[in-house]
Parts: C-alpha cells; structure tokens; sequence
C-alpha cells in the first residue's frame, strides 16, 4: 500500500512564517566553493584549429556549494556564520570579500595556503541581450585532502562559534570540511536546537541530525538501491531515515518536487511550483536547506519548512546560475500558492 498524502489546500498561510525567517542565527559548515562564470560573444572561427573564437566580455564569481547556501540564508535575513575553507587565491579573496560586504564575520573561514579555492568555470557564449550558452566547464578541484592543520583549524572555528546559534547547516559536497571530528563536535554541543546536513556522498554517517535533504540520487546511491517509482521511494526514505535516526527527511526530487519523511507521519509529497519557465536547476538544493533550517529555527514543523523551501527553491529555479530568493519573493509565491 502506498497513499501518498495530498499536500493539503488549506495549508496555514506560509506569508506569517516569512518574516520569521529574518534574525535567525546559523552556523554553516561546509565546502565553500566559487561559481566562476565567463561571460564571451562569438566572434569568428579560428585559422588556427577549427574551432570557435569567442571574444570576452565580463567574468563574474558567485558563492557555490556551502557558500551558496550561506547566500541563500542571508538574502533572507539570517545572521550567518560560515565556517569552511578557501586557498591563499583570486578565488579566496573574491568569496571573502564578497561575505564581508554583506556584513558577515568572516573569520571562520580558513585559509588553506597549500590548495586553491574549489571552483567551478563556465565559459559561456552567446550574443548579448540573448541567454548565453555554457560551452565549457573547468573545475579546479584539490590534489590532496585538506591537511590536518587545517582541519583542527576549522575544528576550532566550529567549537568557537557553535554556542550562540539557533541552528547549525552542514553543507558537505565532498571535499573534506564536514569530516567526522565536526560532526562530533556539533552535535555534543547543540542540544536539541536544529541541525541539519545535505552531503553528496556521506549521508548515512550524520546519524541524529534534525533534517537531512538528499535528492534522489543520493538518496539510491545512499542505499545502492534504485528509485524509480512512489513505492521505491517510500521504502528508501522510510530505510533512510531509520537508518540515520533523523526525525526528519526531505527527498529533493527535481521537477517532481519533494517527498517529507517525518516521524509518526505519512510521506508528504509536495508538487514542484514555478515550472514553466526553469532556467537553471543549479543549486536549488542549497535553497532548498537553507530554507528549511530556517523555518525549522522558527519553529515551523517540518511540512511547513518543506513547503516553503519548495516554494523558495522554485523561484531559484526561474534565475540563472546558483541563485537566491529574497523575502518578498518568497512571500509573494506563498501567497500565490496558498
Ligand atoms: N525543473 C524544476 N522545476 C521546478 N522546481 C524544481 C526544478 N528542479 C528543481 N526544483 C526545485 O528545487 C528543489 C531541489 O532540486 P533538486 O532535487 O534538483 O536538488 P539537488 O539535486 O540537490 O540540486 P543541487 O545539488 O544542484 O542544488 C526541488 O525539490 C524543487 O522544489
Ligand atoms: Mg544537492
């Protein structure tokens, strides 16, 4: 048997819980990583080789990864404090100084003289006024894991800045800075305030957290087992969330929306919104914890936490590039959805 439960219409209103979002304290630990875009127009084919000669217009960095999600929860309001790493590089100094301006505390974000910054370089190319077309990505990945300096340095970030939070958001892409001894650290000192963790690889070692937010993917790869309809995802959530003791799962499922997993209560599928004109699905996922951690902060349950980061998530969706959704934003697709 398997009944999915309709997301019921008459849904408290999600407007009240916006501005409740503003204020709230969160430390975010995680790969801060650097969305590079190359923006080019074409100019002619080359003499050289037979390829494309694009002639450059403008780059741009945008926070990625962790540093999106640290984006995310300050466009809403959120007192963010980051914890992560960022080499001695271009990239560095363009995300610190990028979070400085927005009045952030940067001093919980190490610098790792020995490796460059995650990045990820798209060139993209088109005629101007015209959407541009990504022809190229280059990513500069580390060659080694972060050394055990610098891990005890963030080590000590985490432990100085955990006490004064509402919540604490592990944002784990895989390059290291969430590893075990932070995870110990975070949940001996957060009691039974919120913390939450999206990770791409690493999803069943965060046993007791509030919330995790895989996506489909990872929630199979989680498991090694497939997903491929409502039955499959029922048995996996459910499995999921045995498996880590979380009281909480949202199954981020693209254009298909989410599935909630709570405790005592039936999956909660909740359509995707916003739809018609997705222009970049990139970083939804970081919208999408952001959101929900702080709603879970404010003490929203979690079907309303997931309603909202749904709704936000699916106004990222409709802008380009690992995006944000401003209060105003997120109020006006509450109201246009309740
Ligand atoms: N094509 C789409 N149309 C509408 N909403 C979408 C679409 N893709 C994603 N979303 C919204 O974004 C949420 C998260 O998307 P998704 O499941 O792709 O996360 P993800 O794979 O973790 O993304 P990423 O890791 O790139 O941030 C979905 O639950 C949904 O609310
Ligand atoms: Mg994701």
């Amino acid at each position: 048997m398997n009944e999915p439960m309709q997301d019921p219409v008459d849904a408290p209103d999600l407007r009240d819980l916006v501005p409740r979002l503003r204020g709230r304290k969160v430390m975010v630990v995680g790969d801060l990583l650097a969305d590079r875009y190359v923006l080019t127009e074409p100019a002619r084919l080359s003499r050289e080789a037979p390829v494309m000669i694009a002639r450059y217009q403008s780059e741009e960095m945008i926070p990625g990864g962790a540093a999106n999600t640290v984006a995310n929860l300050l466009a809403l309001g959120a007192d963010v404090s980051p914890v992560g790493v960022v080499g001695a590089d271009a990239d560095g100094d363009a995300l610190l100084d990028h979070f400085d301006g927005l009045g952030v505390d940067v001093a919980g974000i190490v610098r790792d003289k020995e490796q460059p910054t995650v990045s990820k370089t798209r060139v993209m190319v088109g005629d101007p006024n015209r959407m541009k077309q990504q022809v190229l990505r280059i990513d500069r990945d580390p060659d080694h894991p972060l050394s055990e300096q610098v891990r005890a340095n963030v080590l000590e970030r985490v432990r100085e800045r955990v006490a004064p939070t509402d919540a604490v958001l592990l944002s784990d892409y895989g390059y290291g800075v969430v590893g075990d001894a932070v995870l110990d650290a975070v949940r001996g000192a957060v009691g039974d305030r919120v913390l939450t963790v999206d990770s791409r690889y690493r999803i069943t070692s965060f046993r007791g957290v509030t919330l995790a937010t895989p996506n489909e993917g990872e929630l199979e790869a989680a498991l090694g087992q497939r997903v491929r309809n409502l039955d499959e995802l029922e048995s996996a959530g459910a499995q999921l969330r045995a498996r880590i003791e979380a009281p909480a799962l949202i199954v981020t499922r693209g254009n298909r929306g989410m599935a909630v997993f709570a405790e005592g209560r039936d999956r909660l599928d909740i359509p995707a919104t916003g739809a018609d004109e997705v222009t970049d699905v990139s970083g939804a996922g970081d919208t999408v914890i952001a959101v929900a951690t702080l709603a879970l902060a404010a003490g929203a349950d979690v079907a309303d936490a997931a309603r909202l980061a749904n709704l936000a998530a699916g106004v990222v969706v409709m802008k380009v590039g690992a995006a944000t959704c401003s209060p105003d934003e997120l109020t006006e697709a509450a109201g246009t959805w309740a």
